[in-house]
């Protein structure tokens, strides 16, 4: 009798602890989900329900192609939501993978999504490809990282997602097998990110908010779902999920700053024209605001470009009317032209191998005062990235060169990874921003040399 009392008791104790537990759980991610917020979650939703949107469908593709095959459909989608640039390795063939996203906790690769019957997913059906796109689950039931954006591809419509299928199944079959994945414990463990998602991923299509415009919501989803800005301007949480309390207020990517984008005048785009939004988004440049490098480069280049003025106008419409979050870790004022004469400009406390630097290998393009004799692409004054005190972005275009367009004619920075030290590179990196930014930078050897070894981890 009294062990049979005391097995029952212990049993009660240990339901309790399960029921505690799972409530436990419950409650970090109803906090998790609270915390971060949804991307779109800003804007007033007004009394009405999304039913009573009567504008146009934000979903799907510009008006100029409603008529278009399905694969024409799913080309300016494809390319909307930038899925090359990730999952295509330097050098290597669009769609057949093995791109490399070094991380602090190891390095994945991305896969081949060509339709090859054997090393891409040639044999996945709809629904397969429907639910990896939407939830990150692989054809096989595993658990896809975040690395993938698909807590934003979640808001694609079914319809978009299969317009996408059909144009990657309509292109040529690769063989390709991406290197396998070096994470370490326990972020090796896949089921993870089961938790993850229960989280960070709403798992919801888009529906259009009545209380803003068509022009509003066709820049949301264009954005949100497609091209997924969040991703890389949104900063993140302890968890890697996107904090959309702080919604485009910016972030890091592969060692990169991505600035603010919020409508702060001083330390976002709030001083920019809509023109020159919608300029720089297009062509990755605006006159008197820098040109774009890296993975805001790439994102033009494959995705961006191909977007039409209306898409477009919609996007920068969308990105204005996100509530203005102040940074700190840039400063409020960007600098104004730097003196003609090279002997006066501040050099005070800098490598003068800095200065050598520049004048040998960079003013005939840059020129003394940081407007350029050549090209206005190459002018640095006004650029985000002069005026960023880490400098983290001008030691990314110095080691990796940058290139406008796909025209050999256009003009463009070479890299000059093989032709300078570790110190060399962070002395004139230095220099640039004490001459053309409002803040001086103190980049280190050691941070150049980082940025170097990741680089070569990652192949570019
Ligand atoms: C920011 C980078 C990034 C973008 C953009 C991206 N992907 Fe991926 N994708 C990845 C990575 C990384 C993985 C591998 C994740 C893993 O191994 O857990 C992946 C995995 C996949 C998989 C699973 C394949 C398999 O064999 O398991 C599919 C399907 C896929 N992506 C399709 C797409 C499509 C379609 C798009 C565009 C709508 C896209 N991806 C855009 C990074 C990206
Ligand atoms: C893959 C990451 C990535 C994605 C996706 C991305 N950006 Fe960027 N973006 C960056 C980086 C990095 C920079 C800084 C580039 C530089 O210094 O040249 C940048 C710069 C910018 C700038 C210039 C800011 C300034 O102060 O100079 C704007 C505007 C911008 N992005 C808007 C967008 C919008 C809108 C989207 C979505 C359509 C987007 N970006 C998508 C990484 C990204
Ligand atoms: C042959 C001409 C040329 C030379 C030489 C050159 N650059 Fe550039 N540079 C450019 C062009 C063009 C761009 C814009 C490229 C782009 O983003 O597509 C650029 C971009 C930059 C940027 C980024 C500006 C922005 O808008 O974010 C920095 C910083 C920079 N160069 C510094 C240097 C330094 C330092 C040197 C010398 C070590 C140098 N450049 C040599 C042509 C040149």
């Amino acid at each position: 009798m009294t062990t049979l009392r005391a097995q029952s008791g212990a049993a009660a104790v240990r339901t309790l602890i399960v029921v505690a537990l799972v409530a436990l759980l419950g409650l970090i991610v109803y906090l998790a989900r609270a915390v971060s917020g949804g991307p779109m979650d800003f804007a007033e939703r007004g009394t009405a329900p999304a039913a009573g949107y009567s504008g146009a469908d934000p979903t799907g593709v510009p008006a100029e192609l409603a008529g278009a095959s399905l694969t024409a459909r799913g080309e300016y989608l494809t390319r909307a939501a930038d899925c090359e640039a990730c999952h295509t390795s330097n050098g290597g063939q669009r769609f057949a993978g093995g791109r490399a996203f070094v991380l602090p906790i190891g390095t994945l690769f991305s896969p081949n999504i060509t339709p090859d019957a054997d090393t891409g997913i040639g044999s996945w059906s709809d629904a397969d490809f429907l639910r990896a796109v939407h939830r990150g689950i692989a054809r096989d039931g595993t658990r896809l990282y975040p690395a993938f954006p698909y807590a934003s591809y979640t808001y694609l419509s079914d319809n978009d997602v299969a317009a996408i299928k059909a144009y990657l199944f309509s292109l040529p079959p690769v063989r390709a097998v991406a290197p396998a994945n070096t994470l370490a414990f326990p972020f090796n463990q896949r089921w993870l990110m089961a938790l993850w998602s229960s989280m960070f991923n709403p798992d919801r299509r888009f529906s259009a908010n009545a209380a803003m415009s068509p022009q509003w919501n066709r820049g949301a989803y264009v954005a949100e779902a497609l091209e997924h800005c969040g991703e890389c301007h949104t900063p993140r949480n302890l968890l890697q999920a996107l904090n959309h309390r702080k919604k485009y207020a910016g972030g890091t990517i592969d060692g990169w700053h991505a600035y603010n984008i919020t409508g702060d005048k001083e330390s976002g785009v709030g001083a920019w024209s809509d023109s020159e939004l919608a300029q720089y988004l297009s062509a990755g440049h605006a006159s008197g605001h820098g040109t774009a490098a890296g993975p805001m480069a790439e994102a033009v280049d494959v995705s961006l470009h191909y977007l039409t003025q209306a898409d477009i106008d919609a996007l920068a419409a969308y990105v204005r009317s996100v509530p203005a979050i102040a940074s700190s870790d840039v400063p409020a004022r960007l600098a104004g032209p730097a003196p003609a004469s090279h002997s006066q400009g501040v050099t005070a406390g800098i490598d003068p191998r800095g200065k050598e630097i520049f004048e040998g290998a960079c003013v005939g393009c840059h020129g003394w005062t940081g407007v350029s004799p050549l090209t206005p692409y190459a002018t640095l004054i006004g650029a985000r990235a002069v005026n960023d005190p880490s400098a983290m972005n001008v030691v990314q275009v110095l080691l990796d060169g940058e290139r406008r367009g796909n025209d050999p004619a256009d003009p463009f920075m070479p890299s000059f990874q093989g032709a300078y030290s570790d110190t060399e590179i962070a002395a004139v990196a230095n220099y640039v921003v004490a001459r053309f930014g409002s803040q001086p930078s103190k980049v280190t050897p050691e941070q150049v040399a980082a940025r170097r070894q990741q680089a070569r981890s990652s192949g570019t």
